[in-house]
């Protein structure tokens, strides 16, 4: 071979292994974002998310078919069940955690507890993020709610109590009993752990979850058109985060409270003062709020529903059959399998739909699957004994049946 060829050959082979040690190098260092598409181990890191908490909330609003046909309004249902603990409480306990670490209430992983009084979707929601953020939690609730939320609470490895029904002025009340039993842990001397009463009747953190994600974005997937939007209220966080937001934008939209049977609030949105028939001496059939619908209705004012109230515009009464019979509407018509507060939104969403007119946007809330309401909601038997209706509606006339006082109040 001329000398020359060899040096073209040599120049060749060195600069083909220089350029292949140096790819090897950087491919190395650099992150492997933009890696191409044919690799085995390829991400799309853009659908990526970090852990459990990443999970929570830009839920999808979805239309509920059967719903706006019948009434010619867009009925629009933030799909809140789906989050990963199947609420939206998954927001407010990211919130409330993240808030007390910043406060330095909490530290991860150092054997911290988290304590809380909560019908199930709270409690679960910090069963979950407890895990997945370092914490133990324990669990008070009356044992009067559904079995399957307190089994789901023990599977997340939440220590769970379920204890009687009490007035919040007893000391047995189960939002008392947690936040004593995390003070007893906080002050007990022969242990460094810290445990923290969540609160989230009274914590203001609850409401800003709402503020700062329902709201805007039911704005954002509405492109800001929303005439109405209903909710009912147990901490009140969500009807006063979401409405806030939403008013800050366009203070027409109308903010309406769907309430349950023996819920004071409902008159306390009317009337002024709060108080509920059935809490008459006497006729009350339930130990808390009288009704078979869970996790809303209240009979005292929280700090968060205080938000909520100079926001709210009407107030619904509905009643626990007409909540029963849309369950089993939404089901049939379109396969919509979900608990006894969305049930319950969804009549007061046709209300206000049939009181608007065709052609509005109502948005609502779906709070929480229907899988959690096996034992109650979704039990005929169950219903048989508290003389509850569970056929499937003709029509949507049981939407109108009337009741002691539910018309609809403009203030
Ligand atoms: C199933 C369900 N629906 C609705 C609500 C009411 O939400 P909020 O506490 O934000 O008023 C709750 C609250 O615990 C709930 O558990």
């Amino acid at each position: 071979m001329p000398l020359q060829a060899k040096h073209f050959v040599q120049g060749f082979v060195y600069g083909a292994l220089t350029g292949c040690c140096v790819w090897a190098i950087v491919s190395r260092i650099r992150p492997k974002k933009h890696i191409s598409t044919h690799k085995k181990d390829d991400v799309d890191e853009e659908d990526i998310v970090n852990g459990v908490e990443g999970l929570i909330g830009n839920t999808k609003l979805v239309r509920i078919k059967s719903l706006s046909e019948a009434t010619g309004c867009d009925i629009l249902a933030k799909a809140e069940h789906l989050n990963p603990g199947n609420s939206a409480k998954d927001r407010v306990a990211l919130f409330i955690l993240k808030d007390a670490e910043e406060r330095g209430l909490l530290r991860p992983k150092q054997g911290d507890v988290v304590f809380e009084g909560t019908s199930g979707s709270t409690g679960i929601s910090f069963a979950m993020l407890g895990r997945s953020l370092g914490y133990e939690t324990r669990i008070y609730m009356p044992n009067d709610q559904a079995q399957e939320k307190s089994d789901m609470l023990s599977m997340l490895g939440a220590d769970v109590h379920r204890v009687p029904p009490a007035p919040i002025m007893d000391r047995k009340n189960f939002v008392n009993i947690a936040r004593d039993k995390a003070k007893e842990l906080t002050d007990d001397v022969n242990t460094p752990n810290k445990g923290y009463f969540a609160n989230q009747f009274e914590n203001l953190a609850n409401w800003r979850a709402h503020y700062e994600t329902t709201g805007p974005e039911i704005w954002r997937q509405c492109a800001g058109r929303v005439d109405a939007f209903v909710t009912g209220s147990g901490t009140g966080g969500t009807i006063a985060g979401t409405s806030r937001f939403l008013k800050e934008k366009n203070r027409n939209i109308l903010v309406c409270l769907s309430d349950p049977p023996g819920s004071g609030l409902y008159n306390k949105i009317v009337n002024g003062v709060m108080f509920d028939i059935r809490e008459k001496e006497g006729t009350r059939r339930r130990k808390q709020v009288d009704t078979i619908v869970e996790g809303i209705g209240l009979n005292r004012m929280t700090r968060n529903f205080s938000i909520a109230e100079p926001l709210i515009d009407w107030a619904y009464r509905i009643t626990d059959a007409q909540a029963v019979q849309m369950s089993r509407w939404l089901v049939h018509n379109d396969g919509l399998f979900v608990g006894s507060s969305s049930a319950l939104n969804c009549v007061a969403a046709v209300k206000i739909a049939k009181k608007l007119g065709p052609g509005h946007r109502i948005v609502t809330i779906f709070c929480d699957p229907g899988h959690r309401h096996s034992s109650k909601l979704y039990n005929d038997a169950f219903l048989d004994k508290e003389g509850l209706p569970h056929n499937l509606p003709e029509d949507l006339s049981f939407v109108d049946a009337a009741e002691e006082i539910n018309l609809p109040v403009k203030r």
